[in-house]
């Protein structure tokens, strides 16, 4: 399964789900997810991230991620349509710190 990473918080680009061929994007208020259960792993979706945010899970270090998709595709939403990013969405692109920022 490919997964998405903190990079994605506050920046929403949103580019992933509309090529996506399962719908299996999930939507919470600062980032996106993915079902690894429903993901057919055909990575078109890793090119597309403007922030670089999605990574296969086999990549070292990745659990961490893998976990936090699997647990928040449960109870988000499904998305599959592109919708506008946040505004300072470029502001957060490629920052560090997003996560202990907005998951502790
Ligand atoms: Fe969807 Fe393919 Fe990305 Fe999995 S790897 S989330 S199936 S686009
Ligand atoms: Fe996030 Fe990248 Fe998609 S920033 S919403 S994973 S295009």
């Amino acid at each position: 399964t490919y997964v998405v990473t903190d990079a994605c918080i506050r920046c929403k680009y949103m580019d992933c789900v509309e090529v996506c061929p399962v719908d299996c994007f999930y939507e919470g208020e600062n980032m996106l997810v993915i079902n690894p259960n429903e993901c057919i792993d055909c990575g078109v979706c890793e090119p597309e991230c403007p922030a670089e945010a999605i990574l296969p899970d086999t990549e070292g270090g990745n659990e961490k991620w893998l976990e936090l998709n699997a647990t928040f595709s449960s109870q988000w939403p499904n998305i599959t349509r592109k919708k506008d990013s946040p505004a300072d969405a470029d502001e957060f692109k490629g920052k560090d710190g997003k996560y202990d920022e907005y998951f502790s």
